[in-house]
């Protein structure tokens, strides 16, 4: 991709790097990259002990890594952290909207409380840290980058993963709007949307952190997430390729991140259906 600057100075060492969900799997391991690259780190996640833990993993001093406890589907929570953000460190360099559960099975048997967490946590956490960092990104007038986590679910509609694939077509769909908007902005500052497949993180388990009001899940959920697991753990690439492949990205100012290249044929099938009238093929077969 083109930009009008230079997208891999968003990753210069001295700079600051903003992680939601940085407590497990890929938020954990852009962490860790991101120290290793020199940035200084702002970490956010619900799950504080395993924040704690990230912040060890990081060997950074004290005065290098923020930890703030934020549920992202909370738009004061998100404010708060910019704010914070801002205190410590001034401008924010990259900013990496990736905290996300799943919920799962039949979309009858979906419950209301699923619709709310999903969205609340993968689409209104994004709609919150953009709402929250991006003014300030956009005023600082230093290269700045924006990563939102889709997944391969936000570009093909496998079932019994109505709610998350829904949740996931909006990342998407937010993110290109994005693009447009910061193309037009004048300002060096991008974004990208990660869209990976299958990899051994913590998702699978994704209930823990289920708050207790929305606990009434599918019947099915958890069910269809053990087989899920069982497919993750057989995944090829690990928790620390993917966030790799995603600098990797940000530094080439690629906007569509895929770390499975394979999950491109799904999206190109997908789109031959819509080209010739079809019905899609179920994006799963032959899968787990
Ligand atoms: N692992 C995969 O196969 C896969 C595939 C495609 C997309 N993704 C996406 O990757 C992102 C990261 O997930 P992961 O796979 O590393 O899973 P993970 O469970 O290991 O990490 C997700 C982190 O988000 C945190 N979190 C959950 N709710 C939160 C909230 N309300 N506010 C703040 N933090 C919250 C969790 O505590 C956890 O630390 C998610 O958006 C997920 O949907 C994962």
């Amino acid at each position: 991709m083109t930009t009008a600057f230079d997208p891999s100075l968003a990753l210069k060492p001295g700079g600051t790097a903003v992680i939601t969900g940085a407590a497990s799997g890929f938020g954990r391991e852009l962490a860790l990259l991101c120290a290793a690259a020199g940035l200084q780190l702002v970490l956010a996640d619900v799950d504080e002990a395993g924040l704690a833990q990230t912040v060890a993993l990081t060997g950074l001093p004290p005065a290098a890594v923020l930890a703030q406890p934020c549920n992202v589907a909370d738009a004061g929570e998100v404010d708060r952290l910019a704010a914070r953000a801002h205190e410590r460190f001034g401008a924010v360099h990259l900013l990496f909207n990736n905290a996300g559960v799943i919920a799962a099975g039949p979309s009858w048997k979906a419950t209301p409380q699923d619709w709310q967490w999903v969205f609340g946590v993968n689409v209104m956490g994004v709609a919150h840290g953009i709402r929250s960092f991006v003014p300030g990104m956009l005023a600082q007038g230093e290269p700045a980058w924006v990563v939102n986590t889709a997944s391969v679910a936000g570009l093909v509609c496998p079932p019994e993963l109505g709610v998350y694939a829904a949740s996931k077509h909006a990342v998407v769909a937010l993110s290109e709007c994005l693009h447009h908007e910061l193309a037009g902005s004048g300002q060096p500052v991008g974004v990208s949307v990660l869209c990976p497949a299958y990899v051994d993180t913590g998702i699978a388990d994704a209930f823990r952190h289920r708050p207790a009001e929305l606990a009434e899940r599918n019947p099915d959920d958890a069910a269809f997430l053990a087989r899920t697991k069982v497919a993750m753990q057989a995944g090829r690439l690990s928790a620390r390729d993917v966030a790799q492949r995603t600098l990797d990205g940000v530094r080439e100012g690629r906007f569509y991140i895929l770390s499975h290249r394979s999950a491109a044929a799904g999206v190109e099938s997908r789109l031959r259906a819509f080209l010739a009238g079809g019905a899609p093929d179920n994006p799963l077969a032959g899968v787990g």
